[in-house]
């Protein structure tokens, strides 16, 4: 199982009804399936080729009706409310969007691809209450960081600015180390760029971008 998959589903808790929306090739269900922690799964993609791969995968689980394979836009089209929704590898507006035009599920994971703090935001201002919301890694040489959210609809919460930027577990020292990679490696490439930028929008854009690299890092570290 790639680094990634293997990541989110560490991730995944037990429901009752569960939904992988935008499974593609399902391995997140099978993960939820093979260890009992749901009773049934609807597995839906946007696309009916991408859905066919999670299909072959499940094709058990399916025939034993545990499973239920659902072409369709987001959890619209799903033939009831799932208590637990799993939504990987689309991006954070793209997510909003899906829940927007449906519900805030009662339980939910979402690794968004970009905008997560779009997505923190909504789901701050819509009630919810975060309980991880961190970067991982996947690789050692060329490291890939991910944002990771879980959370459910009720309970709601509160963010500061930073922590809708960066994710509140990078900064409070719950989740510290992918997340500092990352920050070095950015501090790295903006403190690069500033050696050639030449117009003094581009030097204080950048310059303000490295004081602020600079007080995470710092922030962080303190925190460990
Ligand atoms: C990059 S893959 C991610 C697959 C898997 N969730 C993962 O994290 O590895 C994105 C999948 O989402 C599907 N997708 C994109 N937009 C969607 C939407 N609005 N509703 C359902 N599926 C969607 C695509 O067809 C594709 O199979």
């Amino acid at each position: 199982m790639k680094e990634r998959i293997a990541h989110i589903c560490s991730f995944l808790c037990k429901a009752r009804v569960f939904a992988d929306v935008g499974c593609d090739h399902g391995y997140m269900t099978r993960y939820m399936l093979s260890k009992g922690l749901c009773e049934r799964a609807y597995i839906s993609d946007i696309s009916e080729g991408s859905l066919s791969k999670a299909k072959a995968l499940l094709s058990e689980e399916i025939a034993a009706g545990r499973c239920i394979p659902v072409v369709a836009d987001g959890l619209d089209g799903l033939p009831e409310p799932c208590d637990f929704v799993l939504i990987a590898g689309l991006g954070g507006e793209e997510i909003v969007k899906i829940i927007d035009r449906a519900y805030l599920p009662p339980r939910f994971l979402f690794q968004p691809m970009k905008n997560s703090e779009k997505l923190r935001r909504y789901l701050v201002a819509h009630g919810a209450k975060i309980e991880r919301d961190l970067t991982f890694s996947e690789g050692t040489e060329r490291r890939k960081y991910y944002d990771l959210i879980l959370g459910s609809a009720e309970g709601g919460d509160v963010y500061s600015e930073r922590e809708y930027r960066f994710g509140r577990d990078n900064l409070n020292g719950n989740s510290p180390y992918p997340f500092l990679f990352e920050m070095k490696e950015e501090l790295e490439k903006t403190s690069q760029r500033l050696l050639f930028v030449h117009s003094a929008g581009g030097k204080r854009t950048l310059s303000e971008r490295k004081k602020e690299l600079e007080e995470i890092i710092h922030e962080v570290e303190r925190s460990l």
